[in-house]
């Protein structure tokens, strides 16, 4: 999501008169989108803003905006911490960064606010989407949630729904840009639809998105287990379109656990749904998020958080210590876990979801895999001359192509290839030696256009974690590049870092 909402920062700015700064060069507006899921994103924020106090000294025509769930959060206080900031907005107002960087360049004061209610659907901004191929797509923002670790329904508000219509709309319009894949985004898709009296309107979107001409590949993140049904295996099953892939959070595998997680399911039924979409997707790649270290986690509690990770065979996971939230109520729960326990049972649970994946993943050498390319997925390819894109199932593949399509540019990102799989490693898969096929796409030659063009938005296309800086159009402006919003592909893996 806050990818998403990233690509709308970066696309008001340039429909305000804003070009994205040169890379390295020193940017005249830096952009920070906050996350403050965990705690280690605060210190990030600030960590990141201390760094630029003295390129800011140097140079006093420079701004600072600061948005997102932590600026949400902290409101006045980034000003308090940094004084050297200029604007500070939230996560409903995020359309009034141009005029609040225009307002504190006016006033020469720093423009704190703060909206307490959504006053744009941030999908109607436009974008300046990071790839030619893949775009996100919001279906509904905030959550009507209480998740007792979970900061999130407090700085984004509760559930609200876009109509259908809007949504396959802005589906079709980016399909007729050139986009192959869109990954539906709500932090709980299965209460989609609820808000407007229609309880299975996200299965019915699926299908819908599946007579949508020229969409490839649909994919939706997150379910929640408790509101999952059989209705949207049944649409994810039946719609070609529909990836085979499914990420559903586990947070904790104890029935405890989850009661205080307030997580109204139990184990049992989240091993149900696993089994029910294995069943009907005999192929689908499942992957998981989970809390290691909640408030009052026995040693039990935790063997049974193992016990599911082994029967449900998650293709990867994203594995979080727990990190209290200021005004969570498990934020104020006794029976904290001692740090050395936590990060114990982490590396246990680490360990052990490699295993699966490894074994997941060796599990498909000798397949054909469709793949989309992509770029900046594979930090060394430019080193080893391979490609990297992923499969259907959301799997990281790595090529080293041999045969007529090894030539640099034949095969370009936004591309779709198949190749046959010739290695699993815990986090990727390998696919080395000759194509199956290679089918370029508009979205290829959009990209293609766009290098040929010199042009920001093919070279950054997919960029993982790519700065994005952005400068006022006709700006002179040379120097070191700053830390900016970075826009790019969230990889899985099994690492505590923040998303
Ligand atoms: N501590 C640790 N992990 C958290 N998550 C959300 N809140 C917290 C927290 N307080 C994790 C959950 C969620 C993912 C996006 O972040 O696993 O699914
Ligand atoms: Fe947070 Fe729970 Fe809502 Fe997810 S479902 S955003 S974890 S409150």
């Amino acid at each position: 999501m806050n990818v998403h909402d990233s690509e709308r920062l970066a696309g008001l700015l340039e429909s305000a008169g804003y070009v994205p700064a040169a890379q390295g060069a020193d940017a005249d507006v830096v952009v920070f989108n906050t996350c403050a899921v965990r705690e280690n994103a605060d210190n990030r924020l600030y960590g990141n803003l201390g760094h630029l106090y003295p390129t800011k000294k140097n140079n006093p025509g420079m701004q600072i905006a600061v948005g997102g769930c932590l600026a949400q959060k902290d409101r006045s206080v980034i000003i308090d911490r940094a004084p050297w900031v200029d604007v500070v907005f939230g996560t409903h107002n995020l359309h009034r960064l141009p005029v609040l960087l225009e307002r504190a360049r006016h006033n020469a004061a720093a423009q704190v606010e703060i909206a307490e209610a959504l006053e744009v659907f941030p999908s109607s901004l436009p974008a300046r989407r990071a790839s030619h191929h893949s775009a996100w797509v919001s279906i509904s923002v905030g959550c009507d949630n209480t998740c007792t670790f979970c900061i999130v329904p407090s700085l984004r508000g509760g559930e609200r729904d876009r109509r259908p219509g809007d949504v396959l709309a802005e589906v079709e319009a980016l399909v007729a840009d050139g986009a192959l894949e869109i990954t539906l985004l709500g932090q709980n898709v299965n209460s989609y639809g609820r808000s407007l009296g229609d309880p299975g309107a996200f299965a019915r979107l699926l299908r819908a998105c599946g007579n949508i001409e020229g969409l490839e590949r649909v994919r939706f993140t997150s379910p929640h287990p408790r509101d999952f049904t059989d209705d949207v295996i049944e649409a994810m099953a039946q719609t070609p379109n529909v990836c085979p892939q499914l990420h559903m959070p586990l947070q904790s595998g104890s029935d405890a656990v989850l009661r205080r997680m307030r997580r109204s399911y139990r184990r049992e039924r989240f091993l149900g749904i696993v089994e029910r979409v294995r069943e009907a997707i005999p192929r689908a790649a499942i992957t998981t998020d989970i809390i290691v270290g909640f408030p009052g986690e026995t040693e039990e509690d935790f063997a049974d958080t193992l016990d599911v990770v082994r029967a449900a065979r998650f293709a990867g996971a994203f594995t979080f210590k727990y990190s209290p939230r200021p005004g969570t109520p498990a934020a104020e729960m006794d029976g904290a876990v001692d740090p050395a326990v936590v990060s114990e049972r982490y590396e246990r649970l680490a360990s052990l979801q490699d295993e699966m994946s490894w074994a997941e993943n060796r599990a498909q050498v000798g397949r054909r895999v469709e793949i989309l390319v992509s770029e900046g997925e594979g930090r060394k390819d430019s080193e080893t001359g391979r490609l990297s894109g992923r499969a259907r199932d959301g799997r990281l593949v790595h090529l080293l192509v041999t045969g007529p399509h090894a030539q640099d540019g034949v095969v370009r990102p936004g591309d779709v290839i198949e190749a046959v799989v010739t290695r699993g490693a815990p986090h990727h898969l390998t696919a080395d030696g000759p194509l199956h096929s290679h089918r370029r796409t508009t979205a290829g030659d959009a990209w293609e256009a766009a290098r040929s063009r010199g042009s920001e938005a093919g070279s950054e296309a997919g960029s993982e974690a790519g700065p994005e800086v952005l400068s006022p159009a006709g700006s002179m402006s040379a120097g070191s590049g700053q830390p900016a919003v970075s826009l790019g592909m969230p990889t899985l893996r099994t690492g505590p870092a923040a998303r």
